[in-house]
């Protein structure tokens, strides 16, 4: 998070690649071994790990890179809605193949981790002074990552926005399916559209 422009090993910018790309990749080569060892009432679960970060968050398909213009702000974010967008367009995608795997969004809230290694100096001391009063712990942030992961109650549930053990209401551009098409086709090309032939779609 908020890191300065730099670049991953394959070439794109660091929060594209490892907040979205790499995810979209990893649950893409997953999905074999998902369909395959979901079953009716025991459905496999894909929980990405969002931010609230996402609703200041813009997906710029011309320069999803941010070569032309960058801030570590704006970087962060669009990966946190890109991610939003993949996880909620995947969970339509299952549906209509009546795969048993569902789709969920976690959302930790604001956790005391190393994230905020980059961030500057006022926002690293006031988390130093106040982190306390407003951030949760680790173990708290983790929370509503297992709920997805294990809940009874989200049996067969996806598409879900979820925060503090709760469904919560996402971006509302999250949910536009012209653009979740559009970045999904983007993803496609960017890290090979060929990986895991049996794609949930394209
Ligand atoms: N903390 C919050 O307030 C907060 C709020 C909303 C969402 N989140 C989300 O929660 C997730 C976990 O973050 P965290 O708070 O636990 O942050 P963290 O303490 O900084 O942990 C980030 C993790 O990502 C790994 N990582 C960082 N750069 C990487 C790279 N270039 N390639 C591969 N792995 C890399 C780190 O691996 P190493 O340990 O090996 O470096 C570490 O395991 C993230 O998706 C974050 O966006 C956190």
């Amino acid at each position: 998070m908020l890191e300065p422009r730099g670049e991953t090993e394959d070439g794109f910018e660091r929060h594209l690649g490892v907040n979205f790309l790499g995810h979209f990749l990893l649950t893409r080569l997953l999905l074999p071994a998902l369909r395959a060892s979901g079953a009716e009432g025991r459905g496999s679960r894909v929980v990405t790990v969002g931010s609230a970060t996402h609703y200041v968050g813009a997906v710029d398909l011309d320069d999803l890179q941010g070569r032309h213009a960058y801030s570590p702000y704006a970087a962060y974010a669009q990966s946190k809605l890109a991610l939003t967008l993949f996880a909620l367009r995947l969970q339509r995608l299952l549906e209509a193949r009546g795969d048993p795997v569902t789709s969920n969004v976690a959302d930790p809230g604001v956790v005391d981790t190393e994230l905020y290694r980059h961030a500057g100096w006022v926002l690293r001391a006031a988390k130093r002074a106040l982190g306390w009063l407003v951030f949760k712990t680790p173990d708290e942030g983790a929370w509503t990552t297992v709920y997805a992961a294990a809940a009874p109650e989200l049996e067969g549930v996806g598409g879900r926005y979820l925060r503090d053990e709760a469904e919560a209401e996402p971006l509302k551009a999250a949910r536009d399916p012209e653009l979740q098409q559009r970045l999904w086709a983007e993803g496609l090309r960017l890290t090979g559209a060929g990986v895991g032939a049996d794609d949930a779609g394209r």
